[in-house]
């Protein structure tokens, strides 16, 4: 391995963007339509854009927020599904990166090995296959999402090096794998698990999800709501309306869960019942132990979940596993499932800022010590944001008030003539710590000690609501807790 121009002058923008996936994206259209002005680029490690939705490639891999609200309000979702297919968000994320000319200022095989602030720039360091590059920019923005890549997360399940058959993880499904005939045991029960179950059912012999837990499902429909207001609309106005009512909706339901848990969990359940087969029960089965909206709520498009039990082909259990032997699962309560192949749907390792290394001064930084400001910058790093969606919304949303604000920002040290901000805290003492993802679940609980410390009040807070949000992006007091130099 060579590296190229060390001695060089570094590649210099206004802005550095890190990583192509909606986020970045998105953050690439807010900055240009903006900063005109402005030269940028977008550094991304893989070898072509979409971030998530190119990375996951199991069968089925669908969204579960709809496309209304997790799409880019400045280019309409114009399909009739809400939920879209990982092809589909692909396809997406390139037209309206063709459409608003974004394309052309996208680096692939780009990847980020770290980034160092000093004399009021960052420095980037970068490899491009054989090669390492340096690029520098005035302000940084992290568009790496919130979890790991390259692992993901670590579980045990006891005995499963005796399995004989395949073993496969959804973050690295082969593309080429048959499941045609299969007697497949999936493990988990988060989204993952609820997407693959019904589709690996559509070909497989057996398909049965093995959880520990259970989760809330709702199902949704998968077809916008043609009502009457529809069939009078142009279809861009539709558009609109129906991210609006999305949005609120989402929100109510949010808050109805979290105000009323009992009665969220009854209503839930009633519409779980009808759907179920004869001889699989509520209980245990979807009787969760934590309240509704604890943890994300899973979508089941059209309940496809639930046709696949009512076909006989998809089964579910909950139980505990024992020991995984050569051909099979036993369980702890001396059941013993058969299986030929066992997916392991147990979940995302979170990581933030890529787990890229940040150097500030020559001090490498923690960012687990490190307080968030208003869910967008870090305690002690100047001109760098990190982009944060919500988790009880779609992530989208919360990528883009947090580019409001950056704009704001940006707008103002322009106007001002400021060349540094950065988020100051004096006193972290008298602050009331939050989790910073406002769930329960088992992969956001495990990594909260990596996460960025928040607090409950702004601006130390992480991220709250779209519609806060974007009140704090338009009105807020842009610069408590910054400290500004020119
Ligand atoms: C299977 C699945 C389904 C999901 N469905 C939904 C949903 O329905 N609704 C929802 O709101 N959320 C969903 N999420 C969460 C989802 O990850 C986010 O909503 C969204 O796609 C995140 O976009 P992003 O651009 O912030 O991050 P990502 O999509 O993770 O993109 C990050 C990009 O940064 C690049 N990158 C990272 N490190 C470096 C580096 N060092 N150098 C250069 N580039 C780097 C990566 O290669 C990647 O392209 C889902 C997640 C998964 C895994
Ligand atoms: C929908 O958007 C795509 C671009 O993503 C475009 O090619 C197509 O013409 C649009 N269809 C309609 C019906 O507007
Ligand atoms: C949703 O609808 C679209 C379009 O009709 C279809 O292609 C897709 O398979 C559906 N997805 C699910 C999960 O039902
Ligand atoms: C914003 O906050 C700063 C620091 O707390 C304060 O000095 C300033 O007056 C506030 N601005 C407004 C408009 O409230």
């Amino acid at each position: 391995m060579s590296t190229a121009s060390a001695t060089s002058e570094p590649t210099a923008f206004d802005v550095l963007i890190i990583g192509a996936g909606i986020s970045g994206i998105n953050t690439a259209y807010r900055l240009q339509k903006a900063f005109p002005q402005y030269q940028y680029a977008i550094l991304e490690a893989r070898d072509s854009i979409g971030g998530t939705w190119d990375l996951f490639r199991y069968p089925g891999i669908r969204s579960d927020s709809d496309l209304y609200t997790f799409g880019f309000s400045w280019y309409p979702w114009n399909r009739s599904n809400p939920i879209g297919e990982g092809k589909d968000i692909r396809a997406y994320l390139q037209d309206a990166m063709t459409a608003h000319n974004i394309a052309p200022h996208v680096l692939l095989k780009h990847r980020v090995l770290s980034v160092e602030w000093d004399q009021q720039r960052w420095t980037a360091n970068v490899q491009n296959e054989d090669f390492q590059y340096q690029f520098s920019s005035k302000f940084i923005i992290f568009g790496t999402g919130y979890y790991d890549y390259d692992k993901p997360l670590a579980t045990t399940i006891p005995g499963i090096q005796n399995f004989k058959g395949d073993v496969i993880h959804p973050q690295f499904w082969p593309e080429t794998f048959d499941y045609a005939d299969k007697n497949i045991v999936v493990i988990g029960s988060g989204a993952t698990a609820v997407t693959l179950v019904p589709k690996l059912a559509e070909k497989a012999d057996r398909v049965t999800m093995l959880q520990r837990s259970p989760t809330y499902l709702a199902s949704v429909t998968n077809l916008s709501s043609g009502g009457w207001l529809s069939r009078i609309l142009p279809s861009s106005v539709n558009y609109y309306v129906n991210r609006f009512k999305r949005l609120v909706l989402g929100r109510l339901m949010f808050l109805f869960c979290r105000t009323y848990p009992n009665a969220a969990r009854a209503f839930l359940e009633k519409r779980i019942v009808p759907q179920l087969p004869p001889g699989v029960p509520l209980s245990p089965h979807f009787k969760p132990r934590y309240k509704p909206w604890e943890q994300r709520l899973c979508a089941c498009p059209n309940g496809d979940f639930f046709a696949a039990l009512r076909s006989g082909k998809a089964q579910i259990e909950t139980d505990y596993i024992e020991t995984v032997e050569s051909d099979g699962i036993l369980l702890k309560s001396g059941k013993r499932l058969s299986a030929d192949t066992i997916v392991t749907a147990t979940g995302l390792k979170l990581q933030f800022a890529g787990g890229i290394p940040i150097i500030v001064n020559g001090e490498k930084l923690d960012i687990s010590e490190k307080h968030i400001w208003n869910g967008i910058m870090l305690q002690d790093v100047p001109n760098a944001a990190l982009l944060l969606g919500y988790t009880n919304a779609a992530w989208t949303l919360g990528a883009d008030a947090s580019m409001s604000s950056i704009c704001r920002l940006l707008s103002l040290m322009e106007t001002k003539g400021y060349s540094v901000a950065c988020p100051s805290l004096r006193d972290p003492s008298k602050l009331e710590l939050r989790p910073l993802l406002d769930l329960a679940s088992n992969y956001i609980t495990r990594a909260q000690g990596a996460a960025p410390k928040a607090a409950s009040l702004r601006p130390w807070t992480g991220r709250t609501n779209y519609f806060s949000d974007l009140y704090f992006a338009t009105f807020g007091n842009i610069t408590e807790g910054l400290e500004l130099t020119t």
